[in-house]
């Protein structure tokens, strides 16, 4: 979809639709919505006032212009009360605003950031375009094209104000980076594990180096021998497919500057390996490379936006399988760092791809390091679809993650890292084990990641929880949601503003 910022005004788009937004119980008689509704001689306030349109959250009302507009549909979308209003209240009415236009058959829409939202413009803006483009996302690489498929081909915003006008262009490209940087991560996610090797990881990840000019390397099998990353290969030698380390580099601020690491967990399936899952449900493991696919994303669109800050991520890829050569319950491994593990759950694989992976990370020297991990289920008990977990060993690391997860509309919530847990790890036959049983096993997973970060500033995201959605609903359709993308994105560009000290 393309995304366009005009001046002029509203009314006079020649769209085949025009959105407007109300909030609750409010009258039309300021914004966007009064200028539509003068046009359409009052049309939007008499259904106001009979009650039809109320200006509830999501709510939508199609309405056709008959002449009286060059664009022949209006939409009005519901903002709910106006004090719970903020960007991703916005972000939800345009994506179902913008898929019941698709369904319409609008192939183009225009929009403005409305100055009575109360939004900065370039907020505003950026909340709109990446409502628009993650609302009207779908996977239909492996369906036979629909000869009557509907398709919104333009999103423009019109700026009647020519002092907001930049500001809304430059939050429009924002946020049509971000927004196209998550739909390229839920494709990665989407697809199958027999598409989504570790090898086509790989290759998806040139492919985006060579578009944005990242640093790209691939650390192979026999390199990962000779340092020593016994806990990845432990995982992937299960498997007929080789594994692959990803190193992906931006360098958009100078050499003095520190490099923010973001390593993301790539098991393009998980299987159990031989404590091997139950198989309801298990094609939904073939996601399991969605924290992966995230960093590569993020660091793509820190490129795209020339962001001033170094970013470099790492993606441990492998699969992890019960194949007559997989590692076995009990079987002990020696990391990067020199740490032995007892791997008593073959199934709790992503910890130990990301161990040698975190080790890599600093050897590096990057600082601050933030890791993305579908990594336990217990994530979906403690916080549900609504927010993902983060645990961390650096308090103002974690701030800066919250507020760049708020930016992005997304929910992170912190779990505690007390020494207690710790004991749970440990093993009679190895410096500590994989697993430390049911009773808070994020938090057990995470005391076992910092093992390997070691002193480095270090914040561990687990997006199992919220990785797949099940069904339409808000933003979102069924499958992989992307989530994380924008809170690195914006991780990025904090660090951009305001390096550590
Ligand atoms: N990839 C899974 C975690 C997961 C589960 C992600 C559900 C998304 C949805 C991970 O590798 C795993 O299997 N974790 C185990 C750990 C256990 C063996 C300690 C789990 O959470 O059950
Ligand atoms: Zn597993
Ligand atoms: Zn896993």
């Amino acid at each position: 979809m393309q995304i366009s910022v005009h001046s002029g005004e509203l009314k006079e788009s020649a769209s085949k639709a025009i959105i407007v937004t109300l909030f609750e119980g409010a009258n039309t008689s300021t914004g966007a919505v009064a200028e539509i509704d003068a046009a359409l001689d009052g049309a939007i306030s008499r259904l106001v006032e009979e009650g039809d349109v109320k200006g509830k959250r999501n709510e939508t009302t199609l309405l056709h212009t008959l002449g009286r507009l060059a664009s022949p549909r209006v939409l009005v979308v519901g903002l709910g009360k106006s004090d719970a209003f903020n960007p991703q209240v916005l972000r939800i009415a345009v994506a179902i605003a913008a898929r019941q236009l698709r369904r319409s058959g609008a192939e183009t829409v225009s929009t403005s950031a409305d100055p009575t939202l109360g939004l900065e413009p370039d907020v505003c803006a950026q909340a709109i375009v990446e409502g628009a483009i993650i609302g009207l996302y779908r996977f239909t690489v492996h369906k036979k094209a629909q000869e009557d498929e509907r398709v919104v081909q333009e999103l423009t915003l019109v700026e009647t104000d020519s002092s907001r006008a930049e500001a809304v262009r430059l939050g429009a490209e924002r946020g049509r980076v971000s927004a196209e940087a998550m739909n390229w991560a839920r494709d990665m996610a989407n697809e199958p594990a027999n598409v989504m090797t570790p090898s086509e990881l790989a290759e998806r990840a040139r492919q985006v180096a060579e578009e944005w000019n990242l640093g790209y390397q691939v650390i192979e099998r026999e390199e990962m021998e000779e340092m020593g990353m016994g806990a990845f290969l432990g995982v992937a030698q299960g498997s007929r497919q080789p594994p692959k380390l990803i190193v992906l580099r931006y360098q958009g601020a100078g050499p003095e500057a520190n490099t923010l690491g973001l390593v993301g967990k790539g098991i393009t399936f998980d299987s159990g390996g031989i404590s091997i899952k139950p198989s309801q449900g298990m094609q939904e493991m073939k996601a399991d490379m969605s924290g992966g696919a995230d960093v590569i994303a993020a660091v793509r669109a820190l490129a795209q936006l020339k962001a001033k800050v170094n970013v470099t991520a790492i993606v441990p890829a492998t699969e992890n399988m019960p194949g007559g050569s997989a590692q076995r319950p009990g079987d002990v491994v020696r990391a990067m760092n020199g740490k032995t593990i007892e791997v008593v759950n073959t199934d709790a694989e992503g910890r130990l791809i990301l161990a040698d992976a975190l080790c890599y990370a600093r050897k590096l020297g990057l600082s601050p390091v933030v890791d993305v991990a579908t990594l336990t289920g217990a994530m979906s008990v403690i916080l549900g679809k609504v927010a993902f977990g983060a645990m961390t060993n650096d308090a103002a690391l974690f701030d800066r993650v919250r507020l760049a997860a708020v930016a992005a509309g997304e929910k992170v919530w912190e779990l505690p890292l007390f020494e207690e847990y710790k004991e749970k790890l440990d093993s009679e036959v190895a410096d500590m084990k994989n697993v430390g049983g049911r009773e808070a096993g994020s938090i057990t997973a995470a005391l076992f990641l910092r093992e390997f970060i070691e002193d480095t500033p270090w914040a561990h995201l687990d997006i199992a929880g919220v990785d797949q959605i099940d069904e339409v609903k808000g933003m979102f359709i069924k499958g992989a949601s992307g989530t994380g993308v924008r809170t690195l994105i914006n991780l990025g560009l904090s660090l951009a503003e305001e390096p550590v000290s």
